[in-house]
């Protein structure tokens, strides 16, 4: 193995061992709402969340479907704004995030919204441009 790729591998075993604190309010008051999340580079937000759904919490509730910013599901209200959690990377050296529902919807459960708002305006989109 070259120096480099030691090197590499040095930097991705540390990384590894690095860890996100992640805080989401959750329906369920008495659930867990907050997790130590192991961390990889890159990580999006949405890997974030699979990863306490996968390993700490299967009850979490968020959408996702086309993991490619395409279905607009994985809304979530992150840093003062809803975001795409499956376009927003974890900044690099950041070990802390709260993420919320998306503001202005009602909420479902946990991460969830209602969507039909959306859903309704979309399809009155897709009507619009197919006639
Ligand atoms: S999963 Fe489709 S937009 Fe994020």
């Amino acid at each position: 193995m070259s120096d480099v790729e030691a090197r590499s591998r040095r930097s991705e075993m540390r990384g590894s061992e690095k860890k996100v604190r992640v805080t989401i309010p959750r329906s369920d008051l008495g659930a867990q709402n907050t997790f130590e999340v192991d961390r990889t580079d890159p990580m999006l937000l949405l890997d974030l969340l699979l990863a306490i759904q996968r390993r700490h919490d299967p009850s979490l509730a968020f959408r996702y479907s086309c993991r490619v910013a395409m279905c607009n599901m994985c809304g979530v209200h992150v840093d003062g704004g809803n975001v795409l959690a499956c376009r927003v990377p974890l900044e690099a050296g950041r070990d802390e995030i709260r993420v919320e529902p998306m503001q202005g919807a009602t909420v479902v459960r946990d991460l969830i919204v209602e969507t039909d708002q959306f859903v309704d305006e979309w399809v009155q989109d897709v009507d619009r441009w197919s006639q």
